[in-house]
């Protein structure tokens, strides 16, 4: 037997038993005819004593660090104890001991706080996987997958696997496409997700369907982007927004309790798509702090119902708002006091190309009145008039921005996360979740002059939006109203599941009609002949009896990363890619042989 015990399970129960354990060299010390080893492996650490009669053994035989270690002995009390860790309070007496393989010197050591850099530790990325700080990460994945797999199982869903050499699916990024030799010249699409085989499944009648499973997205990646990635993926007949809604909070609810012990008892909240982007900015906003944005401006069109308080700013003389498409405040809690200098260093995060605003105005509410950096523009009134539209109190400072309407949204958007983060607002250990609902089921191709679905074209309108879908054409005449075409006020049946300011799962209910779905191809700009090229196979589908069906997937990685505290999914990856999409360890992508490419009947175009 290669070992009795782990490194992480004996305690002073066990003292005086003779044990054998396995496990990797952490440390080594010597002290004078003794020397300690700290043995590790994936349970813990133990330390293990060589005695004098040892030393000739070991100076023929020298440990280092990550040698493969096995060593017998006895359990005993330590006087030294370490009550940090579990074992901290006895060490093995060995009485022998064997190298199982030894090991050159690690490219960095192999502790939580020393990883040696980004770079190093992608391309040993197996070194990095035994550091205790990456592994708690894996072990928490593990538990996400097992808790959601738990939950769906007694909820009666049925893990059925689907193929990855398919056809492309829109899901809105670029495909990765795979060469067929067997069929010269054509291709596979990786799934950028299984959307089309869950309907299909559903047609099928295997009412509720869910997949921890790959999907493959050609995009720009970033923290929380990857280009393989991983979803929960579920499908459901015969049900309504409402049902999904239910169903899928309470897994997540689950997966908080049997991975955090946190009991989410509160209804998670839920917001119109419109109201996050009126008072938050963007569409998935953090709702563990307040903050929210007050429009001083009547925006162009994009919000009809909303209140117009530009008599506020008017026509006071101050250009940059008189001009502005859009004037976004924001009032900060308690920061009236902020020096010249840190408004100052405020003004140029804003000016921060990834921000890219021109300046910023502030009204400081300050107990003795308003000081402002517009107080030439605008009396003391003026400010009181624009502090209660922000509903600033004493104390709170107003920040301003003025500009083209959706980068000014963007920009204060991120300035209120800026400054959530630097109060402390945004705090680790709170969790809090918000469905965002009632989405434009169509996004403007300005470049095209065409309508793009904003989830997925198989996204169900609206009930009551049906017939504005099917009674008008789709065809946008004027680009300039491209607004006032009735299009552009379709909802979706769509939901997204926001966690802490994250996107964590999005999912709608489906269309299931062939006629609907044609018009919504229509509307894409997608004629007959490319429709039946594309998705003959679905359209054909649902000419069998299409149940009514929905669905969901959450972003397994995402939703990982934030229970583990961090906004960076690789981490919580074992072997991810790096920023350019590159596996670092492998060396991939990489060329293939020139043999390959023949079988593949593939020639590379020569760059000139
Ligand atoms: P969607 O495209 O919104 O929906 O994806 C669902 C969730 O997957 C996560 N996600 C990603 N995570 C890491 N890296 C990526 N590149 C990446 N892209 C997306 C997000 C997102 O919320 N088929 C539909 C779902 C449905 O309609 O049922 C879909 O894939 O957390």
């Amino acid at each position: 037997m290669f070992r009795t015990h782990t490194c992480g399970e004996l305690n002073l129960e066990h003292q005086n038993l003779e044990v054998t354990l396995a496990g990797w060299v952490q440390t080594i010390r010597k002290f004078g005819a003794i020397t300690f080893v700290d043995l590790r492996d994936r349970y813990g650490i133990t330390q293990l004593l060589f005695g004098e009669s040892l030393q000739a053994q070991l100076d023929q035989q020298p440990l280092g660090r990550e040698f493969v270690l096995q060593a017998k002995g006895t359990v005993q009390e330590r006087s030294n104890k370490n009550l940090h860790i579990p074992t901290g309070a006895i060490e093995i007496i060995v009485s022998s001991f064997e190298i199982l393989n030894s090991s050159v010197v690690p490219p960095f050591t192999i502790q939580d706080d020393t990883d040696g850099g980004d770079d190093l530790r992608m391309k040993y990325r197996y070194l990095d996987l035994r550091r205790n700080a990456v592994k708690k990460n894996i072990e928490l994945r593990y538990a996400v997958n097992r808790s959601a797999r738990t939950y769906l199982h007694e909820q009666g869903f049925m893990d059925i696997e689907t193929p990855f050499l398919i056809k492309s699916t829109p899901e809105g990024a670029r495909d990765f496409v795979v060469p067929s030799r067997m069929n010269p010249g054509e291709f596979y699409a990786l799934p950028q997700s299984p959307q089309t085989f869950k309907q299909l499944l559903m047609v099928s009648g295997y009412d509720r369907y869910y997949q921890i499973v790959k999907c493959f997205r050609d995009e720009d990646l970033r923290a929380d982007r990857q280009p393989e990635f991983t979803q929960i993926d579920c499908e459901m007949s015969f049900v309504e927004q409402e049902d999904i809604l239910n169903m899928f909070e309470g897994l997540v609810k689950r997966v908080f309790a049997d991975v955090k012990g946190i009991n989410y008892a509160e209804t998670v909240q839920r917001m119109s798509w419109e109201d996050a982007m009126w008072t938050y900015g963007n569409d998935k906003p953090d709702i563990r702090f307040g903050m929210t944005i007050t429009n001083l401006k009547y925006p162009q069109h994009t919000f009809p119902n909303r209140a117009n308080l530009a008599t506020l700013i008017q026509e006071a003389g101050f250009k940059v708002f008189d001009d502005a498409e859009s004037v976004l405040a924001i009032a900060v809690p308690n920061a009236a006091e902020y020096s010249r200098k840190q408004t100052d260093e405020l003004t140029d995060w804003v000016k921060r190309p990834q921000i890219g605003m021109q300046g910023m105005a502030f009204i400081k509410c300050l107990p003795e009145g308003f000081k402002s950096s517009i107080d030439k523009f605008y009396s003391a009134e003026k400010l009181a008039a624009i502090a209660e539209a922000c509903d600033a109190k004493t104390g709170d400072l107003i920040l301003i921005l003025a500009g083209k309407e959706e980068r000014t949204r963007k920009a204060i958007s991120e300035l209120r996360l800026e400054m959530g983060k630097r109060l402390g607002l945004r705090k680790e250990n709170e969790f809090k979740l918000l469905w965002v609902l009632d989405f434009p089921l169509f996004e403007y191709d300005s470049d095209e002059n065409r309508w793009v679905a904003r989830h997925h074209p198989f996204t169900s309108p609206k009930p009551s939006d049906i017939p504005t879908m099917i009674d008008n054409s789709p065809k946008i005449e004027n680009a300039d109203k491209y607004l006032e075409h009735p299009y552009a006020q379709i909802k979706a049946n769509a939901y997204d599941l926001v966690l802490n300011g994250n996107e964590i799962g999005g999912g709608s209910i489906r269309i299931y009609q062939r006629a609907l779905q044609e018009k919504m191809f229509e509307a894409l700009g997608m004629d007959q002949e490319e429709q039946a090229h594309k998705f003959g196979f679905l359209l054909g589908a649902f000419e069998y009896g299409a149940p009514p069906h929905g669905g969901i997937a959450f972003g397994f990685d995402r939703l990982c990363a934030i229970l583990g505290g961090s906004e960076s999914i690789r981490d919580f990856i074992a072997f991810p890619k790096n920023n350019s999409g590159r596996d670092v360890m492998l060396d991939a992508p990489a060329s293939i042989d020139e043999k390959q490419f023949k079988e593949l009947h593939i020639q590379l175009k020569k760059e000139s």
